[in-house]
């Protein structure tokens, strides 16, 4: 599988998948998770209602990942993915690394070839950047579902800093 780094907005990613860093609700809120309802459009909250109502009356538990229409997005899926809220006291990185493992069984379920990740947990779950680049990148590369669809993972960075700190934490790995 091909890891790559693009800095920009993942709503404007043109992949299979694009995978939502969002809360258990399914409802929406800010960050990735407003950005790719607000674009996306009402279609992708109309299946997260059903979902709620259906598989997940309680919502969907911290590191579990389900998929949804993208709507108007360029893209086919939308992949939900609760991250953990970043915690000094606990470690909680096992829930981070479910997020991006469970992301790729759901996009190899669906025969997607290119997935968008964004940085998750890594906004106003406060996980700090440098560990949460690290988590993600050793999972996608260890967790790549074998003889899977799945050809890219392409990690989109909202700012430069978040790219270079991802960018640092790939060369290291290679
Ligand atoms: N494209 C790419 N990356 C983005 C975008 C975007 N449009 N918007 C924000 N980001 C970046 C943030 O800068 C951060 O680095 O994505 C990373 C994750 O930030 P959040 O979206 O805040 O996600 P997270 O930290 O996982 O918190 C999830 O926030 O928006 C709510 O409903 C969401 O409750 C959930 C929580």
């Amino acid at each position: 599988m091909n890891i790559s780094l693009v800095q920009g907005d993942i709503t404007d990613q043109r992949v299979d998948a694009i995978v939502n860093a969002a809360n258990s609700s399914l409802m929406g809120g800010g960050g990735v998770d407003g950005a790719i309802h607000r674009r996306g459009g009402p279609e992708i909250l109309a299946e997260c209602r059903e979902l709620r109502a259906s598989r997940y009356p309680d919502g969907l538990p911290t590191g579990q990942a389900v998929a949804t229409t993208a709507g108007a997005l360029q893209a086919r899926w939308v992949i939900h993915t609760v991250g953990p809220v970043y915690s000094r006291g606990e470690d909680r990185s096992h829930l981070l690394a479910s997020c991006y493992r469970e992301s790729l069984v759901v996009a190899a379920s669906l025969g997607a070839v290119t997935v968008a990740f964004p940085a998750i947990s890594a906004g106003v779950y406060r996980w700090p950047m440098r560990d949460a680049a690290r988590i993600a990148l050793s999972t996608v590369r260890q967790a790549w579902p074998a003889g899977s669809s799945v050809a890219e993972a392409r990690f989109v960075l909202f700012d430069s800093a978040a790219y270079a700190v991802f960018e640092e934490i790939l060369a290291e790995s290679r």
